[in-house]
């Protein structure tokens, strides 16, 4: 695999790769890499092309400082991994090849999706995200890019960048992937000990459970109230959100709103650490 860390490097080796009638498609990461990610590796790989990898912890979309300080950053290890799933480049850059001294001001409008759930819990999170996807994007210049399902949201944003600059890249959705006793694969996770990962337990069960009574047809009102109670009765968990929601626009559904259009959000901290997750109802 080779490790490239400028911009001009990247858009060398990117020509090069187009010239001997490779796709590409991109894959962007924080590094911490785990199966979640190499899975993104994976479905990327079925397009045929090149897959290029891109680790870079981005300072803008951090709005704790804490959290961008805790960071994990198991660079060695992350190598290895992306060697192992058989990437073809690895794009690593510094903070000043990513934003320069001179850097414009960036922002988009995202409507509601800058709003609400992530968006109103994190201000600022999704124009981060947007400005580092977008150079991303506009460095590589990738047929496709894959985003994990586990960020909705963020799918969402991207799919929205994506149309607002008229780019021409099919992003990819990959489904979530999950320890074996369901809590969803997050980098965050290591910060967990063993008790707060049995801890975090309790939110995929709820999602898990919810989904299932939601599919038998069971009032919204209902099902939200148990998982409320649920969650909020859970040693170690402060709940953040707990909603069901219309999963293009993340706006609160009704009972109008057809059973295979939900999904279900949650989020909530487990010894200090953040973490998300979701089910989208299957059709
Ligand atoms: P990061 O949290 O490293 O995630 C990189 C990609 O992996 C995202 O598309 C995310 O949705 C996906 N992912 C994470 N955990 C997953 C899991 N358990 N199953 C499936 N996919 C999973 O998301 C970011 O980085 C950043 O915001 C980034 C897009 C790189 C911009 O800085």
């Amino acid at each position: 695999m080779k490790i490239i860390k400028t911009k001009i490097e990247l858009s060398e080796w990117v020509a090069q790769a187009r010239k001997e009638g490779h796709a590409i498609t991109l894959i962007p990461t924080m590094g911490a890499l785990h199966e979640g990610h190499l899975s993104l590796i994976h479905i990327g790989q079925k397009t045929g092309g090149k897959t290029v990898c891109s680790i870079f912890v981005n300072p803008t979309q951090f709005n704790d400082p804490e959290d961008l300080k805790k960071y994990p950053r198991p660079l060695e290890k992350d190598i290895g991994l992306l060697e192992e799933a058989g990437c073809d480049l690895l794009f690593l850059p510094e903070v000043a090849e990513m934003y320069p001294e001179d850097e414009a001001a960036w922002a988009i409008n995202l409507g509601a999706l800058d709003e609400v759930w992530e968006g109103a819990k994190r201000p600022g999170h999704y124009q981060g995200v947007t400005q580092i996807v977008y150079k991303l994007f506009e460095a590589v210049k990738p047929d496709y890019s894959v985003f994990g399902q586990k960020d909705l949201q963020q799918y969402l944003v991207i799919e929205e960048l994506i149309r607002q600059k008229e780019l021409p890249i099919e992003l990819i959705m990959a489904p979530t992937v999950r320890e074996p006793e369901g809590l969803a694969m997050s980098s965050r996770n290591v910060r967990l000990s063993p008790a707060g990962r049995k801890q975090a337990l309790v939110l995929s069960q709820v999602l898990f459970h919810s989904e299932t009574l939601l599919s038998a047809g069971h009032d919204l009102d209902q099902v939200r109230a148990l998982a409320l109670s649920q969650l909020e009765a859970a040693p170690g968990v402060r709940l953040e959100y707990f909603a069901i929601c219309e999963r293009s626009t993340l706006s609160e559904a009704t009972e109008e709103t057809p059973r295979d259009q939900l999904v279900i959000l949650v989020a909530a901290w487990v010894e200090g650490v953040r973490l998300i997750d979701n089910v989208v109802l299957k059709k």
